[in-house]
């Protein structure tokens, strides 16, 4: 089973009108596979912005959004606004959602019911933390963030799976891409024997942690790396070739 490559870039809460709009103007004259899917994750306030500069061929992501569609939920952002934006994308379970802000997990599986039932593809994220892996949780922890995922999700066309290590997120310390093809094998193994391998043969499971241009060829030519969730270097030119890592 072919599953098309997936490079979603996640540019945090970084970058100003005027230098996301040369980043903008970068991606939109550059050669890129066709072969992938794109997607960049802009703050909520850019989202607009993003949407309207990007070329289509690129898609867009919210980093985040609420669980209900509307309310007395000062500072936060419903699926139906970004929707609004024209945006058909959500990054929801961001370890730095789960550690700097404390979302739990339940939170997270109903922020991704809530935004599937809405419409947009969710890039569902998950990954083991330094002292889970080392004291040999990791298959425990990310598969117990996977249940609480896929609990909550109907349609699995409209989502990704990103693995991302928390030790890996912008320390520059990759995970080897043997590390990565380990848990990404074990997650499609996970989703076979729980909910199906119709499943598990088409989700595509993503890797992110300090990807950028000199490692993700070979990361790119594991059989169960479908792509990958870009921090720091998707906010620079570098991206175009993380995008093109398997022409
Ligand atoms: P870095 O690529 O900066 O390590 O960030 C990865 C990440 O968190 C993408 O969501």
């Amino acid at each position: 089973m072919s599953r098309k490559f997936f490079v979603g870039g996640n540019w945090k809460m970084n970058g100003d009108k005027k230098s996301l709009g040369e980043l903008i103007q970068t991606m939109n004259g550059a050669k890129v596979d066709p072969n992938v899917d794109v997607v960049c994750g802009a703050p909520a306030i850019y989202l607009d912005f993003a949407r309207s500069h990007l070329d289509a061929k690129f898609g867009v992501a919210a980093q985040n959004c609420y669980k209900v569609p509307k309310g007395a939920f000062t500072g936060e952002i419903s699926p139906a606004m970004i929707k609004d934006c024209g945006v058909n994308w959500v990054i929801l379970g961001h370890s730095e959602r789960r550690h700097v802000f404390g979302e739990s997990d339940e939170l997270i599986g109903q922020k991704t019911a809530h935004a599937l039932e809405s419409g947009l593809g969710v890039i569902a994220c998950i990954g083991e933390k330094l002292d889970e892996r080392e004291g040999g949780i990791t298959e425990k922890v990310v598969f117990a963030q996977t249940k609480v995922i896929a609990d909550n999700v109907k349609d699995w066309s409209k989502v990704v799976l990103a693995y991302e290590p928390v030790w890996a997120i912008g320390t520059g310390k990759t995970a080897t891409p043997q590390q990565a093809q380990e848990v990404h094998d074990k997650l499609r193994g996970w989703l076979k024997a729980n909910v199906s391998e119709a499943v598990a043969n088409s989700v595509r499971i993503i890797y992110g942690g300090s990807v950028t241009g000199g490692t993700c060829k070979e990361l790119a030519s594991q059989k169960d790396v479908d792509g990958f969730l870009v921090g720091g270097a998707s906010l620079k030119p570098e991206f175009v070739e993380i995008i093109n890592a398997k022409m």
